[in-house]
């Protein structure tokens, strides 16, 4: 296999055509082949769980293929190129250089959130998030017998949501708050969170030794201004936070699982591999790493590509809402492909709302109230697809906007 990074880097990117539609039904697709599981109607328009209807950078099919001809596919260890590629990214995109120990290779951001719950509390400790929020989350504290406390985000005048700064360290006092799981950028608000805004959170947690673990799965999806890495900000962030990333959202990988998690701290990284060794797990999957390197060593043209297509998408269904469905309107995008809209204008129930997008409109949206109590009369959309098929949603959800 020597050699073929090389090989793959002259040869030019071929998948940069984000309007081609790709079937993606029977291939064990989660979006598109579980209606039935998940009682939704057949043909419904699935633009729901967050992976993209694009083909991945040809880079990284190739990656792929050359290791599927060499047909054997025994334990395999990141190296120094996967490291080195990891650390390019990090550089180039976020302006941070990190350290070559720091990284620690997991299977997917979700394994090493409920990790880090299990390596920085103990049972019944409290742990803070911030809905209406991804929510994974909610699971990874309660599933762990820890204990669920909320610090609700609330939406300003100026249509983006905002951090209660005074209930959360309210909160962190008097529930004795141990970590806290911050989504940066936000899913599902769309939030980029400024550094004002992340060091007011940072500041408090380091007041009260609350720990954080900063998910910045979507820190390639950053819209408006750039994406501020938590622990980046200070070295006392550094300190205490576990930085959770991955190409999986970017390069549309999901199914491989292979995360790369930061953690400067040298006890914390400790606790943090000793704890998630203790689960069994051991040597990465061997296809996800040579994934993860032709990404981050070549698919710099892939993803700015996808980037500028992602954001036309953002822009289309703002001003098709607005111009088209009046009651409904579009949060202020700044980060992610996950668009969160807003229904209360039209004063509906969840349930109702819920009832018309399946069965009327034939759209698989994810509903609000998943992620928290204030994601009531909100519906999140996902616009990573090609531009006819978004259309085609928002057709549907104008036809339907009589009933609604
Ligand atoms: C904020 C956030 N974290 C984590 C994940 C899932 O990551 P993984 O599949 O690596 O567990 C998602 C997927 O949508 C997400 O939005």
């Amino acid at each position: 296999m020597k050699g073929r990074s090389v090989v793959l880097h002259i040869m030019a990117e071929r998948n940069i055509d984000f309007d081609i539609i790709t079937d993606r039904r029977n291939t064990r697709s989660l979006k598109y082949d579980f209606t039935k599981e998940y009682g939704i109607p057949k043909d419904a328009l699935p633009l729901w769980v967050a992976d993209m209807d694009f083909k991945t950078s040809s880079y990284v099919q190739d990656a792929l293929k050359n290791l599927a001809e060499h047909g054997i596919f025994g334990y395999s260890r990141e190296q120094g190129t996967y490291i080195h590629a990891v650390k390019r990214w990090h550089k180039k995109y976020y302006g941070r250089d990190i350290q070559s120990d720091w990284i620690v290779v997991t299977p997917g951001v979700m394994f090493a959130v409920a990790a880090a719950v299990n390596a920085f509390t103990d049972e019944n400790d409290a742990v803070i998030i911030q809905q209406p929020v991804y929510y994974p989350f909610r699971d990874a504290v309660v599933n762990n017998g820890r204990r669920l406390v909320v610090n609700e985000l609330y939406l300003g005048c100026d249509n983006r949501f905002h951090i209660d700064y005074e209930d959360f360290e309210k909160k962190i006092i008097n529930e004795n708050v141990k970590l806290f799981i911050l989504c940066n950028p936000h899913n599902p608000v769309a939030r980029s969170w400024t550094e004002d805004e992340l060091a007011r959170l940072g500041d408090i947690c380091l007041e009260h030794g609350v720990k954080v673990v900063s998910d910045e799965i979507h820190a390639d999806f950053v819209f408006s201004g750039v994406h501020t890495v938590f622990a980046g900000i200070k070295k006392d962030y550094e300190e205490i936070t576990v930085t959770c990333t991955s190409p999986s959202k970017t390069f549309n990988i999901a199914g491989l699982q292979i995360s790369n998690i930061i953690i400067a701290g040298d006890d914390m990284r400790k606790r943090f591999i000793k704890t998630f060794k203790a689960t069994g797990y051991c040597e990465p999957n061997a296809m996800a790493l040579a994934a993860c390197e032709a990404a981050y060593l070549y698919g710099d043209e892939w993803y700015e590509a996808l980037h500028s297509y992602i954001r036309k998408n953002i822009g289309y269904i703002g001003k098709f809402i607005s111009e088209n469905l009046p009651g409904v309107t579009v949060t202020e995008h700044e980060a992610t492909y996950l668009v969160w809209i807003n229904f209360k204008g039209l004063g509906m129930s969840d349930v109702e709302l819920d009832d018309i997008l399946i069965n009327r409109a034939g759209l698989w949206l994810d509903s609000g109230l998943m992620f928290g109590a204030g994601g009531s009369g909100f519906q999140r959309i996902n616009v990573a697809c090609p531009a006819a098929v978004l259309k085609k949603a928002l057709e549907r959800l104008k036809n339907v906007h009589t009933y609604l």
